[in-house]
């Protein structure tokens, strides 16, 4: 009997401690129903990634999007302010913009032609003459909260909730400023699509470097695995590691510096950090067993002189999404076996996948009506050994820290 979703969700325990912990249940990255409500919750309530700072720089500047099914603009108002809104037209629901991305002097529906200004006010309405009660002032295109942090823009459709800054917190915020990523530039997009659940690439990007040695033999070259460490905040893991000099040519020669760093943010955004460049990766669901993974590439020095190793950077890459792609496809397809339900948690690798399925869990459980504070009271009573844990962040939460691991 297929069980309800709500037993579904209650098939997790999110107070169990990572040495205790498993993964979510098979059926979250199969069923259907799961899909819908994280799309109400998961990616309705959290900050979402919507566009590029660079692609809104002027008056006028406008950038579309579809967010967890809803159509999205973001644009530059004539007083330079930046906005976000649901690109829905209010005369007949048609996408008022629907080029990716450009420059307007006003907001004009195609359908009917309704103009809106770049504030978003409606201000032309053809062949309307004496509708009763029909107000303009009324009829503006709806907001979305909107945000800007570094380079990205993001936006969030359930209005309410904590500000961008106080859902980030105060120590990432600070650490990724002083990463500079004022520094680079924008360089190139590239789309992927795996055949999996979105939250199969979550994990395999979460899983603390496990796989990295076994799947990416070039990356693993360039890197100090043994050195690799894990750090949750409230919603985010920086995963790190020393670099070496590879043997690896293709990788060596374009991938240096002393550190890497991976910074996932729950739930669906992460970017990857070397000296003088990085990639982000926006992670979207198509369906259940299928997810667009959107990778932007930003290098310091993207004059034409290093046009050719940006480009040799960006195929090095390239190497590495194939074989994650690999490896998710037969990820999803063990998934749906019945010989499979949950697996255990590496507790050296593995915090940053526990406390993706943790949120996940509360984002779930609040979405069936159960109070948020109450589920996220019990991920913060997680009874860790005392040495296991490290006070991180100052909102009170423990993360995971793992400097100088021995035991592996
Ligand atoms: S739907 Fe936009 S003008 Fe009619
Ligand atoms: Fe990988």
């Amino acid at each position: 009997m297929t069980p309800s979703l709500d037993a579904l969700i209650r098939q997790y325990d999110p107070s169990l401690p990572l040495e205790e912990a498993s993964t979510i249940p098979a059926a979250w990255y199969t069923d259907v129903r799961i899909a819908a409500l994280e799309r109400r919750t998961v990616f309705a309530r959290n900050w979402q990634f919507a566009g590029r700072l660079d692609q809104l720089r002027n008056q006028g500047d406008y950038v579309t999007c579809e967010i967890a099914g809803e159509p999205i603009l973001l644009v530059r108002g004539d007083d330079h302010v930046l906005r976000g809104f649901f690109n829905v037209c209010r005369h007949h629901a048609a996408a008022v913009m629907t080029e990716a991305q450009g420059c307007a002097k006003n907001l004009r529906c195609p359908y009917h032609g309704w103009t809106y200004t770049l504030e978003g006010a409606l201000k032309g309405t053809p062949s309307f003459v004496n509708e009763c009660h029909f107000d303009r002032a009324t009829h503006g295109l709806v907001p979305v909260d909107t945000a800007v942090w570094e380079n990205w823009v993001f936006v969030r459709l359930d209005r309410g909730g904590p500000s961008l800054e106080a859902f980030l917190g105060e120590q990432v915020i600070a650490e990724v400023k002083a990463l500079r990523l004022d520094r680079l530039h924008w360089f190139a997009r590239q789309h992927y699509t795996f055949e999996c659940n979105w939250k199969v690439f979550v994990d395999n990007y979460l899983d603390g470097g496990y796989h990295v040695p076994h799947l990416h033999k070039g990356l693993n070259s360039v890197l100090d695995f043994k050195q690799y460490t894990i750090e949750n905040g409230r919603h985010h893991c920086l995963q790190s590691a020393p670099m070496v000099k590879g043997d690896i040519e293709a990788f060596a020669s374009v991938r240096g510096g002393a550190r890497a760093n991976y910074y996932w943010f729950h739930p669906n955004f992460m970017f990857n950090w070397y000296e003088g460049m990085m990639d982000t990766n926006l992670v979207l669901p198509l369906g259940v067993d299928r997810t667009e993974v959107i990778f932007d590439f930003w290098f310091e020095d993207v004059s034409d002189a290093a046009r050719e190793r940006n480009a040799a950077s960006i195929a090095v890459g390239n190497i590495v999404q194939d074989e994650d792609m690999a490896i998710c496809k037969s990820v999803q397809r063990g998934l749906s076996s019945r010989a499979y339900d949950t697996g255990r948690l590496s507790i050296r690798r593995e915090a940053g996948e526990h406390l993706f399925h943790r949120l996940l869990h509360a984002a779930s459980h609040c979405g069936l009506g159960h109070h948020p504070a109450a589920v996220y009271a019990v991920a913060d009573r997680l009874a860790q050994p005392e040495g296991q844990w490290k006070k991180f962040d100052r909102s009170g939460w423990k993360s995971l820290v793992f400097p100088d691991w021995r035991r592996n």
